[in-house]
């Protein structure tokens, strides 16, 4: 008779590919038995800071949700607030409340908040369709001095560019076609990187970019036209301080090991910091029992931070969001059976699950 570990560890092989070991490293985070010691170090102290996004609704209003992420949190990020649709209502107005109430947050509980972000495809005002060609470069340059000018010395790492290649490339110039790359070309980014270390020159300047981990032709092609905009930015002396990787894994795909590990060692030979931007594990395709979804969870998450760690230790770890009472992922990944979604280091009462274990393995230890 199969134990509930070991049941666990076979549907794990058999769902994941992962074998799992009771005495490996995984097993004994899975097992809960690392769970037994209280952390090594608060996460506060963790070496690898972490952090998580902070969705406005819970931060203004519910006391356990704040609790929660400054226990857990070094770091914080806006899931919203800083992106045009939030900050941005007509061509003449800048609103802040939402940005200014997470930086409130934040310094009130030590917490460094990153800015995300300045330039993205997505969620864009209607009025933005209004932009000429002739005016794209002075609406770029006015926003990213007018948003980080005010920050200045308070946000210390930004997302200038999110997403910035085509989630399907053609070729390794293929990017998204933004409002920006639409009016002014690929120079949009390096006018957007320029502006910004104009404009806060003691600010870390990332891109951001999704599905750069996964084994498949579309994650290898876009990996390369990644690589190709970041050597070229390098080449052409583009300030540019390091790649924010999202992390929104895909519990059924496996991680390209290799691959990962050596994206990650080439930014490191460009002299670029590597973050871990908005971790999360899209479970819509694992099995409805809560045990073992937790279980695979971590164990997808293990797979990622190991292969990443294999080449160098990321300067920051971000999920995006710390409960998963408050996730975006069934905006897009809805289970069929109607279950909650449960992609987060906490659950929906804020309790810590693997998930988290695997974090404090990757990021809590003292190297
Ligand atoms: C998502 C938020 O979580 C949603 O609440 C919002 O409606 C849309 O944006 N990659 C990113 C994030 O860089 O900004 C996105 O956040 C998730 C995908």
């Amino acid at each position: 008779m199969l134990s509930r570990r070991e049941t666990l560890f076979t549907a794990l092989k058999a769902a994941c590919g992962i074998s799992v070991g009771a005495a490996s490293p995984l097993g004994t985070l899975l097992t809960g038995a690392a769970a037994a010691e209280t952390p090594a170090r608060p996460p506060r102290e963790w070496t690898v800071p972490f952090g998580a996004a902070l969705r406005d609704g819970p931060l203004a209003n519910e006391a356990d949700y704040r609790a929660a992420v400054a226990r857990h949190c070094a770091q914080a990020v806006g899931e919203g607030g800083l992106k045009w649709f939030d900050l941005r209502p007509a061509r003449d107005r800048f609103v802040f409340d939402q940005p200014d109430k997470q930086l409130e947050f934040a310094r009130a509980n030590g917490l460094e908040l990153r800015g995300h972000t300045l330039v993205w495809a997505e969620v864009m005002p209607d009025w933005t369709r209004t932009i000429s060609q002739g005016e794209a470069e002075a609406e770029l340059i006015r926003h990213i001095e007018t948003v980080m000018s005010r920050y200045r010395g308070k946000i210390r790492s930004w997302d200038v560019v999110n997403e910035p290649i085509a989630n399907d490339p053609a070729s390794r110039t293929h990017l998204r076609p933004s409002i920006w790359q639409q009016r002014l070309g690929e120079g949009h980014i390096a006018l957007a990187l320029r502006t910004a270390a104009r404009t806060d020159p003691q600010a870390r300047l990332i891109i951001n970019e999704y599905d750069i981990e996964f084994v498949g032709d579309r994650f290898r092609r876009k990996r390369e036209a990644f690589l190709r905009l970041i050597r070229d930015l390098k080449l052409r002396n583009v300030p540019l301080h390091g790649i924010g990787l999202q992390g929104h894994l895909r519990a059924d795909l496996p991680v390209d090991r290799d691959a990962l590990s050596a994206f990650v060692a080439e930014m490191r030979s460009l002299d670029l910091e590597v973050l871990v931007t908005e971790l999360d594990v899209v479970d819509d395709k694992l099995p409805a029992a809560t045990d073992l979804r937790d279980m695979m969870v971590a164990a997808k998450a293990y797979e990622y931070l190991d292969a990443i760690q294999a080449a160098a230790r990321p300067s920051a770890v971000l999920s995006w969001g710390i409960t998963d009472k408050y996730t975006w992922v069934p905006m897009y990944f809805k289970r069929s059976d109607g279950l909650p979604n449960r992609p987060l280091p906490l659950d929906e009462a804020y309790r810590p699950k693997p998930l988290m274990r695997v974090l404090e393995h990757f990021c809590g230890a003292r190297r």
